[in-house]
């Protein structure tokens, strides 16, 4: 798989509020994008109102069903609710082939207690995927960077890392590379995909966080160098 051209995206769950902002911060950033829907009238529907935002266009952004999204593009953001996560990929497996996929699911519970990580018997919605996905390419990204915020055209997200993990190199300098593009900051290699057990969950801290302290909170890691120009580009 080649992971240097550069490349349509289509996010899965496009229409929700997490798919929308990844959308609507890549088509900004100049990225091709198609946002899939179950429905494909209120994918349409929604990739026109995104194309109506500060710097998107209906030239960088369309809609339409999600296999459909899945054939036009060669990377796919994975943005549905972890209910619908692993039969949304079963039925698209024979598409997906081929294709690199970022995860950004959490599957995460609410009780009286508050938020928390549900255990999934995979190990994580990444790892779930890369069982499902066994030709295709899984990186998990974007568990934490919250939607209002990406959909809103004057948050400046630089300030925020966004965390990518997977088995593949590669992949993950592709997806490096796209969540730059997200947030105009920093996208960090968090290691191997395992290591989604512990950043998909660490979304109900994040949750726990912002109502305690009626904010937004993202991560941000300390100790980095900052990254050289040429590298980042
Ligand atoms: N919201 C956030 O701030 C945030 C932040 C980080 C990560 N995430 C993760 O991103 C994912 C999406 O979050 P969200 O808040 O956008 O979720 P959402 O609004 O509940 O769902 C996103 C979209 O998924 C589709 N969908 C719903 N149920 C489905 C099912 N059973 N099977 C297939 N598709 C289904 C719907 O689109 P159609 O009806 O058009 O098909 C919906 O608009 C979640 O896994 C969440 O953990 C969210």
């Amino acid at each position: 798989m080649d992971h240097s051209i550069a490349a349509r995206i289509a996010i899965l769950g496009g229409t929700g509020p997490q798919g929308r902002g990844i959308g609507y911060r890549l088509a900004r950033a100049g990225y091709a994008v198609v946002l899939g829907s179950r429905d494909q009238a209120r994918g349409t529907e929604v990739a026109a109102e995104l194309a109506a935002l500060p710097g998107a266009s209906a030239g960088t952004l369309c809609g339409t069903t999600n296999r459909a999204a899945v054939q036009a593009a060669d990377v796919v953001v994975v943005a549905v609710p972890y209910d619908g996560h692993a039969a949304l990929l079963t039925e698209l497996a024979g598409d997906l082939a081929g294709k690199l996929v970022v995860d950004c699911v959490n599957p995460l519970g609410f009780d009286k207690l508050g938020p928390f990580g549900l255990a999934v018997e995979a190990g994580s919605a990444a790892e779930e995927a890369a069982a499902l996905l066994p030709d295709s390419t899984v990186t998990g990204a974007f568990h934490h960077l919250a939607a209002p915020l990406l959909l809103d055209p004057d948050i400046d997200l630089s300030h925020e890392d966004v965390l990518v993990c997977g088995d593949d190199r590669a992949a993950k300098e592709r997806v490096i590379r796209l969540a730059e593009a997200v947030t105009g900051g920093r996208g960090l290699d968090a290691g191997r995909l395992r290591l989604a057990r512990q950043l998909e969950p660490l979304t109900a801290v994040l949750i726990s966080v912002n109502k305690r302290y009626r904010t937004r909170a993202g991560v941000a890691l300390t100790g980095l160098f900052d990254l050289p120009q040429e590298e980042s580009a």
